[in-house]
């Protein structure tokens, strides 16, 4: 069905490699039962890729990424490359994979599955049922932003620096995908900033209520500063549908709504890219979970959020709307069921490890099927 196409999978570093052997399992099986198998070709991300070739992310993998159909990303970092000069840091290699395929709009839904509820620490009334989707400014912002830098002052201190800047083009793009997202949703869009303290959040707060009036009227826009939106998010997280929100106040407020569901280790993302003229939209996958170096090698990472990373790969890249939705349902009735990883653990269930949780996936889909 879709061999034609090609996935290159980016491990990384930490839990990712674990975490993405579940996935393997998972796509294998895909393909051998369900003929929705790709090309798929593996390469370095991350410190791994500074062991061998001296940076984060060799060109040559760069250019792999730029043809791929799509890239299934793990995660990277680690403390034994803390000291590394700044532009050869593991991150290094996830933000230029970002800026140069140009995946502006950051696709991070919290979902709170019925089995979860309890693994929240929050109270179960205030989460259950909830289903939101946040969507992040990517590839600009103070992520990128010039002037930036560390700076000898004569006087002796230090100055260190970052910028934050939008155009108005950048706001626009993510702000349409946020509006055409609600309408496949709960039509509901709530645009976060900071415009009582920053230029950059009145332009950003200009331009969205510009294109809703233009175009999207028919879609409900609400603003709100982004430390509220942190607050309401712990509140009361059902008021929201959709959350279009910068690079940074997105990355912090993904964290929280990821912790919504009970543990980062259930957020899967995607980043995607504009469509071009063949239709085709560059696109990156990746769970919302770090490189957890705490509990690498110990079969304690949680492979579902990069399950269900892979789940959004099937329907975003491959209009594979069907595969996905049987994707997520093992991973719901595998979590129903009481099967659990150590981050998601609660009394009366039954914890398992990396491996089994990726096999019990596997048993439940071929359960779905047969
Ligand atoms: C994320 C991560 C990254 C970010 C790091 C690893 C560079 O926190 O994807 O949210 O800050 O964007
Ligand atoms: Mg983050």
């Amino acid at each position: 069905m879709a061999s034609n196409k090609n996935v290159l999978i980016l491990p990384g570093d930490g839990i990712g490699p674990e975490v993405m052997t579940e996935v393997r399992r998972v796509m294998d099986w895909m393909g051998n039962q369900r003929g929705v198998g790709f090309e798929v070709d593996e390469d370095l991300v991350g410190g791994c890729a500074y062991e061998k070739h001296g940076v984060a992310l060799a060109d040559e993998t760069m250019d792999k990424a730029q043809e791929a159909d799509a890239v299934l990303l793990g995660a990277v970092g680690g403390p034994q490359w803390d000291n590394l000069d700044f532009s050869l840091k593991p991150e290094r290699g996830l933000l230029r994979l970002r800026k140069e395929m140009d995946l502006y709009a950051n696709l991070r839904p919290a979902i709170v599955f019925d089995a979860l509820v309890e693994a929240s620490t929050l109270k179960p009334e205030i989460v259950e049922g909830l289903d939101i989707l946040i969507i992040r400014e990517l590839t600009a912002g103070v992520y990128f932003g010039e002037p930036r830098g560390i700076e000898e002052l004569p006087d002796g201190r230090r100055r260190g620096v970052n910028t934050q800047v939008y155009y108005s083009d950048e706001v626009e793009r993510v702000a349409r995908v946020a509006f055409e997202m609600a309408k496949l949703r709960n039509n509901l869009v709530t645009s976060s900033e900071k415009a009582n303290v920053m230029e950059s959040g009145v332009m950003w707060r200009e331009e969205v209520t510009r294109l809703h009036e233009a175009e999207y009227k028919d879609v409900e826009l609400n603003h709100m500063y982004a430390d509220n939106c942190a607050m309401q998010l712990v509140r009361n997280p059902k008021q929201f549908d959709v959350i279009v929100t910068d690079n940074l106040f997105g990355d912090m407020l993904s964290d929280e709504a990821a912790m919504l569901t009970g543990s980062l280790g259930m957020l899967p993302s995607a980043s995607l890219g504009a469509t071009d003229v063949t239709g085709r939209r560059k696109a990156l996958y990746e769970p919302v979970h770090g490189s957890a170096p705490d509990i690498t090698g110990q079969g304690l990472a949680n492979p579902l959020a990069c399950v269900l990373s892979y789940a959004m790969m099937l329907r975003y890249s491959f209009d594979l709307g069907d595969e996905a939705d049987l994707v997520e349902t093992a991973v719901n009735n595998v979590l129903a069921g009481g099967i659990r990883t150590a981050d998601i653990m609660s009394p009366g269930k039954a914890k398992v490890s990396t491996k089994v949780m990726g096999e019990t996936i596997i048993r439940e889909l071929e359960k779905l099927t047969r």
